[in-house]
């Protein structure tokens, strides 16, 4: 009877709305009897996080958090942050994100970019022809790199260290492999496209090499390019579709790129993610973290702000956690059944982002209305 422990951090603003739309999609899932069949179940253990926890407990992250999130499945997340708490303080709700990352050492950050259903691509700022087609994934190194080097900040000048060790760029470019081979499917592995600044960056250089040698060591037959930081900025505006496959980032690229792929998919509102320690599949237990690659939008709360990031972050918590990918499809299509269907009907039911006036809990009972008929017609 798989019985999955997940603890729910929903954070501020919007954080704990679009959580609980997911959590109402994985309640909803549970429930059907295409899937209380085969007693799957999930624990949900609600606990708080960055400014909410701040204001309990006088810190944005507790040890207490930490314990429980590394003896769960995963950890379901919103975001953190707003006006409130401020950003440059000594207290910043953010660095609860950093620090629960960096504890449960969840090295890989997948922040897919594919437009979640054909009707909603004329919501991208970029012409529709141009981006229709678009299916890359933002892989972002998520435990090194300038944010996590040695940081020196007094009144006049301040510097944070930009290094990686070899085998940390190492373990991410054979995710990269893994995930081109999953991605490119039957047809064979898609391509790898690795990102730095080579030509001025030292650590960049680092990065070229040591992608380069384990790419000709250990997957030789997969596409490798390398693409400058600054020339992918205008690639992935101008032709992104050509970067399908695996866009591989250290950490500060990847922050940057993945919400510069949100636009291109249309909205934040589509870009979700998961925080992994290590290849799907592997020996060792580890516990993955799942969130929208948004911040807590204030301006959005309450209830304006488009949950679907975070529903598709849950379906990669089943999909990548919990083994359960069928489970994991039916939320994915649910989604493009909610976002298109009812528009073809003339029942848009769509967030403000995206072009409708529909709230946040709207948009996800369309999400569990278009599950249970998802689930109806499973053959399992
Ligand atoms: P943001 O991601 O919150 O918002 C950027 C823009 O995208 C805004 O226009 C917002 O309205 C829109 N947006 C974001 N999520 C959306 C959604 N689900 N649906 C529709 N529109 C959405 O970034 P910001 O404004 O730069 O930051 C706000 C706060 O969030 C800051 O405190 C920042 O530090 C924090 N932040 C937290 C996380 C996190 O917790 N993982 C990530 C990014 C930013
Ligand atoms: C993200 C966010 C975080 C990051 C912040 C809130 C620490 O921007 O998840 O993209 O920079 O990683
Ligand atoms: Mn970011």
């Amino acid at each position: 009877m798989p019985l999955f422990n997940i603890l729910v951090l929903g954070g501020d603003h919007i954080g704990p709305e679009v959580v609980a739309e997911a959590v109402k999609v994985i309640r909803a899932a549970e429930a059907h009897p295409a899937v209380s069949k085969k007693n799957i179940n999930f624990n949900l253990d609600f606990d708080l996080l960055g400014g909410q926890s701040i204001d309990v407990h006088g810190i944005p992250l507790t040890p207490q958090v930490v314990e429980k999130a590394k003896k769960s499945h995963a950890v379901l997340f919103g975001a953190v942050g707003g006006p409130k708490w401020g950003m440059t303080g000594a207290l910043r709700p953010e660095t609860s994100v950093l620090d629960l990352r960096k504890a449960l050492n969840c090295w890989a950050n997948i922040r897919p970019c594919k437009i979640p259903s054909p009707g909603v691509a004329k919501c991208s700022p970029v012409k529709e022809s141009v981006v229709k087609g678009t299916d890359f994934i933002v892989l972002r190194e998520n435990c090194g790199g300038v944010y996590f080097g040695e940081k020196m900040e007094t009144a006049d000048y301040s510097h944070d260290v930009w290094g990686y060790h070899r085998w940390e760029i190492e373990r991410i470019a054979r995710m990269a492999a893994y995930l081109a081979r999953k991605h490119g499917g039957a047809t064979g592995p898609s391509k790898i496209t690795s990102i730095d600044k080579a030509n001025v960056l030292a650590v960049c250089r680092l990065w070229r090499d040591a992608v380069a040698r384990v790419h000709d060591d250990e997957f030789p037959e997969i596409p490798l390019f390398n693409q400058l930081s600054d020339s992918l900025a205008l690639l992935m505006v101008k032709n992104p579709r050509s970067l399908n496959g695996i866009v591989l980032c250290d950490n500060i690229f990847g922050d940057l790129f993945s919400d510069e792929a949100a636009a291109i998919v249309g909205s934040l509102g589509f870009s979700p993610s998961a925080c992994l320690a290590g290849i799907p599949g592997g020996e060792e237990k580890t516990t993955g973290m799942y969130e929208p690659s948004h911040g807590s939008a204030p301006d959005l709360a309450p209830n304006k702000a488009n949950p679907i990031a975070t529903i598709q972050s849950a379906a990669m918590m089943l999909r990548y956690s919990c083994d359960l990918d069928f489970l994991a499809d039916a939320i994915d299509d649910a989604i493009s059944i909610a976002l298109d269907d009812k528009a073809a009907r003339g029942l848009e039911v769509r967030t403000g982002d995206i072009g409708g006036a529909a709230s946040t809990t709207e948009m996800g009972d369309a999400v569990v209305s278009a599950l249970n008929q998802v689930l109806n017609n499973l053959k399992i």
